[in-house]
């Protein structure tokens, strides 16, 4: 039995979370995984990167830090920092240092909204190298054996201002995620809100529609997570229409012409 350092157990995810298999990600991420190799996420926004994470970790049995990243973010939130205190001045590690020395999973959730300057703290920990030197306080950190560090990434929202660098994404073997098919989408919807299969699969089809504007007129397509929302307001109770305008057209859009053009498929089928 190896030693578990401490504070490993706080971060593993205890009870299987529910992930309905898509294609061959398990088999494709465990691959990866048993090489150590960094791992790039891209999808859109609510189509199942963060819970086949969750769901992956529960399978390997390791513990999970997820970042949320945002454009606020130095290096030193990554890494850590030294913090004052009644005795003086105490080291806290970063949520990077903790996964690497405990040798958990970190995902670093819309890594894309990091500056680069932050972005660039990874490097070391995501080569050969694998490892992060806390320049403040003079100690280099050799990631432990099961360390391994996941980003998402939209491809939706990059503009040439807010990409990664190539150095940053050559340094990851990625996977494409996306909307699932029909059938699955419906199991998970139904499952995820407690609507029946014939409700889901109304609300599926009004996403099939909207999904279609993506690009004229609309960024980007109604999620996964947000038919789920409505099966959730449905399940409660709540009138079809009501919960559909309310989880997928007004979070969506602001634009009157689009909101009918949403509207009108949600009558379609709900009217
Ligand atoms: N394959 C799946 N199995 C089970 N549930 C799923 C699956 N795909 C999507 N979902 C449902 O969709 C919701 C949103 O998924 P998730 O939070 O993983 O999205 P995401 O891709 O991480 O989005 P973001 O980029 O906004 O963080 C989940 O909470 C879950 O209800
Ligand atoms: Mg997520």
């Amino acid at each position: 039995m190896f030693d578990k350092p401490a504070g490993h157990d706080q971060y593993l995810v205890k009870d299987e979370p529910y992930y309905e298999l898509v294609g061959d990600e398990v088999a494709l991420y465990e691959a990866a995984y048993s090489a150590r190799m960094p791992m790039m996420l891209k999808g859109p926004t609510g189509c199942g990167k963060s819970r086949f994470v969750e769901y992956m970790v529960w399978k390997l049995k390791r513990p999970l830090i997820t970042v949320a990243c945002n454009e606020d973010m130095t290096a030193s939130d990554l890494v850590g920092r030294f913090l004052l205190d009644k005795d003086g001045t105490k080291w806290q590690d970063g949520p990077l240092a903790t996964s690497a020395r405990i040798g958990a999973i970190c995902y670093l959730d819309e890594v894309v909204e990091a500056r680069q300057d932050t972005t660039v703290a990874i490097h070391p920990l995501t080569d050969h190298r694998r490892t992060l030197p806390l320049d403040k306080k003079g100690e280099l950190i050799e990631a432990h054996p099961d360390f391994q560090l996941v980003i998402s990434y939209n491809p939706g929202y990059q503009s040439m201002m807010k990409d990664l660098k190539q150095s940053t994404k050559q340094r990851f073997g990625a996977m494409d995620f996306d909307y699932p098919t029909e059938q699955t989408e419906v199991s998970i919807v139904s499952k995820e809100s407690g609507v029946d299969a014939d409700t889901a699969g109304k609300l599926v089809q009004i996403a099939h529609r909207a999904r279609n504007l993506k690009g004229h007129g609309l960024d980007e397509g109604i999620s996964t997570r947000l038919l789920v929302y409505a099966g959730q307001l449905i399940s409660k109770g709540v009138n079809p229409e009501a919960a559909c305008t309310m989880t997928m057209v007004t979070p969506l859009t602001d634009d009157p012409d689009m909101r009918d053009t949403l509207n009108a498929a949600v009558q379609t089928f709900f009217g």
